[in-house]
Order: structure tokens, then C-alpha cells, then sequence
């Protein structure tokens, strides 16, 4: 989609928003999968509610991307326009126990500065791709930690009030790879609190985290990470390769051969191939487990 009208984009240009006409957002994404539209860089967190009302008024439909780690986006010319936060380096000031961060911040890189802060707790999420804003909205977690159980406070929009608000940590339910947060939430910014803990101590965490990924999952593919929510109890991944479906393939959609939860783009693969690949699995692991996959990858069909 794009935004020919003169004046709205005139007025989004007031509000400090960064128009960056006919994006392919393949580009954007860890799948290289997505078609093309206008991205609209938000430069002043303090502006949303008042760019967001122009949107609103001027029928523009919308979507916001964090990182692009765990996304599935349709191909073609997209009919909505892309919201993004210019990325934060390092995004993230400590005071005490508590880091500040911007959604915007890498993950990692929030977690190996928090580090070298003395500040750890964080080290199984190391090895996740993705802005801090996209761990908050999904509770990110790996090898036993979870972000959610270091939020405090949460800066974020909400198009409920169209304000930007501050809830407490309190006030959120971080479930497994998933929150309360209601769909047209914005993340903005996050307070953590961290347990201090001397940084060659949060180092050798990480390393221990780092090894057991790199032996089980394919880092060097480009991938959404896992495609399905374990179920209760169970792992989608142990599941797939049960049924002897690493490998299979529909295009250049792939189950990485490396671990079954994993759906990589071996080469050019678009989202409809990506989709027929999810459906097929899920298909199959209905029929012999009698088990419904729920998705963990957000799809934005178009
Ligand atoms: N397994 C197989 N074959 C496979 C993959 C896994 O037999 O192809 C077996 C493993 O041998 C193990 C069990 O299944 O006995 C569980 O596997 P793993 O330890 O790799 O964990 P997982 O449940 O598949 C979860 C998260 C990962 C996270 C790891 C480590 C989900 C959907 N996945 O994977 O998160 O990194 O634990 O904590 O919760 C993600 O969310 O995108 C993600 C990668």
C-alpha cells in the first residue's frame, strides 16, 4: 500500500514519521518472506497517539513489525502499510538493579549489556532473535527463563484509549509464549529488574546456552525460529520428526533438517508455500497424534 495523498503525508512528516515508499519486507524479515509496501519509520515514541489518529482517520490500515524474527508475511503488494521503530543502539540506560529499555533494542544485545552491568538472570534468551518489544508482546523464553518474569513496567500505546500508558508488571499475565496484551498494544519501552550476578558468572551461562542451541537448532537458516507451540506436556519438534518429516519440502519451504520445528527458506520460498508446508504438517501430526498445532509464527495474510 501506499501513501500518494500529499498532505497526509505531510502531516505524518510533522509528527516526525520517516516514509520509506515500496519496502520489500522480505527484507525485514529472518524468513526473507514478505511482499511489498510503504514503511513508516515512528522517530518520536511521544507522536504515536497522534500518528496513530491520522491512520485512523484517514483509513490507512496498519501493521506494526519488531524485529521480524517470528513473522510470516504474505507476499505481493501488501495492503497495508508497515509501522516500525527505528532500531535502538544500545537502547537500554541501568540504574540499580533496573534496566530501562527501549522496544526497540535487541534482545541480545540488551541481555550482554545488562551483563556488563553485573545484571543477569537473562542468559537463556541469549540466542533469541528479535527487539525487545516482540519478547514482551509474545513472553519470549528459552532453556527455563521467560522476560516476563523481570518486567515491571511496561511503556506502551494502546489503541483502546489511543494514549500511551504505563502499566505495571503486576498488571500483566506472561503465559507460555503469551500475554495479555491486547492486540492494537504497542510496546514502547520496559523496565526490567535483574538479579546482580558478576559478569564472568552470566558469561559461562550464556555459553552453556549458546552450545545446547547450536547443537539442536539451524542458526544459519533463515527461519521464524519454531513454527508451533509445544502443546501441553509434549514437543511439536519430537513430534514432526517422529513422523519422518524433517526435510519435506514444498517449494523452497523446507522442515529444517536440523530440528522438525524449525520451517526454513532454503532459497527463494514465498508465504504461500510456507503456509502449504504449515497446513501439510499440521495436518499430519493431527492424523497420528490426534494433537491440533497451534502456531507460534505470526501470519499476516493479505
Ligand atoms: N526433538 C526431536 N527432534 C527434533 C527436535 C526436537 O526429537 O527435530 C526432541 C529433543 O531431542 C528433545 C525434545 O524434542 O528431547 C525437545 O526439544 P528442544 O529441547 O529442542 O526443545 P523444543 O521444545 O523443541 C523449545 C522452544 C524453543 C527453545 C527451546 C530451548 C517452543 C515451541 N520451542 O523447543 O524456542 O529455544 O525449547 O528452551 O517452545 C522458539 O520459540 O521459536 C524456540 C526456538
Amino acid at each position: 500500500m501506499r501513501i500518494s495523498d500529499k498532505p497526509v503525508a505531510a502531516r505524518l512528516a510533522a509528527l516526525g514519521v520517516e516514509i520509506r515508499p515500496g519496502i520489500a519486507l522480505k527484507d525485514l524479515t529472518s524468513l526473507a518472506i514478505g511482499g511489498t509496501t510503504d514503511e513508516l519509520l515512528i522517530r518520536r515514541y511521544d507522536t504515536l497517539p497522534d500518528v496513530m489518529k491520522v491512520l485512523k482517520d484517514e483509513g490507512i490500515p496498519h501493521k506494526f513489525l519488531g524485529g521480524g524474527t517470528n513473522v510470516l508475511i504474505a507476499d505481493g503488494e501488501l495492503p497495508w502499510v508497515m509501522l516500525h521503530l527505528p532500531p535502538a543502539h544500545p537502547g537500554v540506560r541501568i540504574e540499580g538493579n533496573a534496566a530501562f529499555v527501549d522496544a526497540a533494542a535487541d534482545l541480545g544485545g540488551t541481555v550482554t549489556f545488562c551483563a556488563k552491568h553485573d545484571l543477569g538472570g537473562m542468559e537463556g534468551l541469549i540466542g533469541v532473535p528479535g527487539s525487545i518489544g516482540g519478547a514482551l508482546r509474545m513472553n519470549a523464553g528459552a532453556y527455563g527463563t521467560q522476560i516476563g518474569s523481570y518486567v515491571r513496567e511496561v511503556e506502551l500505546y494502546r489503541a483502546a484509549t489511543g494514549l500511551n500508558e504505563i502499566l505495571r508488571g503486576d498488571d500483566i499475565r506472561f503465559d507460555y509464549r503469551h500475554t495479555s496484551f491486547a492486540p492494537g498494544d504497542v510496546m514502547l519501552r520496559v523496565k526490567l529488574e535483574l538479579p546482580p550476578k558478576p559478569y564472568k558468572d552470566i558469561v559461562a551461562g550464556i555459553r552453556v546456552c549458546n552450545e545446547k542451541r547450536r547443537a539442536s537448532q539451524p542458526l544459519n537458516q533463515k527461519s521464524a525460529g519454531c513454527i508451533f507451540k509445544n502443546p501441553p506436556g509434549a514437543s511439536a519438534g519430537r513430534m514432526i520428526d517422529e513422523l519422518g518429516l524433517k526435510g519435506l519440502r514444498v517449494g523452497d519451504a523446507m522442515v529444517s533438517d536440523r530440528h522438525a520445528n524449525f520451517f526454513v527458506n532454503s532459497g527463494q520460498a514465498t508465504c504461500a508455500e510456507m503456509l502449504r508446508l504449515i497446513d501439510d504438517v499440521r495436518a499430519r501430526v493431527h492424523e497420528k497424534f490426534g494433537v491440533e498445532l497451534e502456531n507460534e509464527v505470526i501470519i499476516w495474510k493479505n
